[in-house]
């Protein structure tokens, strides 16, 4: 066996070191979890929070050891479970219990690991595989929290004293300018790419996420009853009903929190009531920019150093929201703050292809939800791990859905 060079070796054990500690947050997650509500389904929208722990580890065996190896998966029946193209949502209820898919989810890391021994981590695309896979885990971790919240199971947050209630109206002034969307780095998603720059013309947007109180004005004023604060879409998904009229995540007294819990219709409606509008993913990441003049891809507001409290709000640090203003060291060029972390924030842009896209690792990641129907959402929540922490990083959901870890800030023309 031809020994591996030691810049490979190096690679692997760096992967090796965030596999794991991304494996002990997935299975800090299910500790005080019992088989019921293992395989509780917490809403129509959303599988058991069970389902998504086998698919976690199917995942891994098909990209890790099947396409990239040819190996055969451990319990390969298990696939008609676990595979997001089988068992329909209400069926998934019906997957093993919690000892099986856990022992499941040890086999398949088990097999993982001898991989990442002989993988070829020199090859861009195999090394983007490793990339795709932690990130998948990390995205499923973050919906397998507000699972739990949705199924009972949330972890006391510490009660945030609420504190001075940052300026409502403070907003920054970002001056026309270019900005780079996108990313080339081995960890970015199909649709990050490819890197490319946009000019974007200057603009206005909140120094803060929008929050508990400045939302609570929008509720006492009338806001979730005029009907011409709301477009049609979103008159039509309040009227259907079972919808209260305050965000789904609200927490009481927590007045300098962002709003979480809000679809995009509540984001908009807030919007214009407030004379603002929604920023564009492309304004959105020029204010969240490390440099104004001349962008030359940082990954974070702050610059390069890693995420750490004091900059956001991330990775289940503290099992909920925190203040806007908690994080001071989080500042963009434009004098943003809370960019990343806390609350992924709603855009005016709809889910769609860059320039130059090709569809990877396969065509339900991405390509099959630019349908017009899905909306970007930048930033991050409590909950994102660090893997998925970037300034180019894009979620994507219906207009409808209020169940994520979503809030909003607002935008004006200059
Ligand atoms: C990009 C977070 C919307 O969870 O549905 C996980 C990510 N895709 N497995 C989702 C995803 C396939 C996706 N989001
Ligand atoms: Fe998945």
């Amino acid at each position: 066996m031809k020994a591996r060079s030691q810049t490979l070796d190096r690679r692997a054990e760096t992967l090796r070191t965030a596999y794991a500690e991304c494996r002990a947050h997935t299975l800090s997650l299910f500790e005080d979890i019992d088989d019921a509500l293992f395989r509780t389904q917490p809403d129509p929208g959303f599988s058991p929070i069970g389902w998504h722990l086998g698919h976690i580890a199917l995942t891994e065996g098909l990209w890790l050891l099947r396409d990239s190896a040819g190996l055969t998966l451990p319990r390969p029946d298990y696939e008609d479970y676990f595979h997001v193209e089988r068992l329909a949502k209400h069926l998934r209820g019906g997957v093993p219990d919690k000892d099986a898919v856990l022992a499941y989810g040890e086999a398949m890391r088990a097999a993982v690991f001898r991989r990442l021994e002989q993988a070829p981590l020199g090859d861009p695309i195999e090394l983007r595989r490793w990339h795709f896979v932690l990130q998948h885990e990390a995205m499923h971790d973050e919906t397998i929290t507000f699972l739990r919240t949705l199924l009972g199971a949330r972890p006391e947050a510490p009660g945030w004293p609420p504190s001075s209630r940052p300026p409502g109206e403070a907003m920054v002034a970002v001056p026309e300018g270019w900005v780079a969307m996108g990313s080339a780095d081995p960890a970015a998603m199909d649709n990050e790419r490819a890197r490319h720059e946009v000019a974007v013309p200057a603009f206005c947007l909140d120094v803060y996420p929008v929050t508990q109180a400045d939302f609570a004005e929008f509720m006492v004023d009338g806001g979730y009853e005029t009907r011409r604060l709301w477009s049609d879409a979103g008159w039509a998904w309040l009227a259907a009903g079972g919808i209260a009229r305050s965000p789904l995540h609200w927490r009481e007294g927590c007045t300098d929190h962002p709003v979480s819990g809000v679809s995009l219709h509540e984001a908009e409606a807030y919007a214009r009531w407030a004379g603002k509008r929604l920023p564009t993913e492309a304004e959105w990441e020029r204010a969240a920019a490390a440099s104004l003049a001349r962008d030359d891809g940082a990954p974070y507001p702050w610059g390069r150093a890693a995420p750490a409290a004091g900059r956001a709000n991330f990775g289940n640090g503290v099992h909920g929201t925190t203040s806007v203003t908690a994080q001071p060291e989080g500042r963009s060029a434009a004098g943003c703050l809370d960019m990343l972390g806390n609350v992924w924030e709603w855009t005016a842009t709809e889910f769609h292809p860059y320039p130059g896209f090709e569809p990877w690792p396969y065509h339900g990641y991405s390509a099959a939800w630019f349908d017009g129907r899905h909306r970007v959402l930048k930033g991050g929540s409590w909950a994102s791990p660090r893997w998925l922490l970037r300034r180019s990083f894009r979620n994507f959901y219906e207009h409808g859905v209020r169940q994520i870890l979503c809030g909003f800030r607002c935008a004006a023309d200059a």
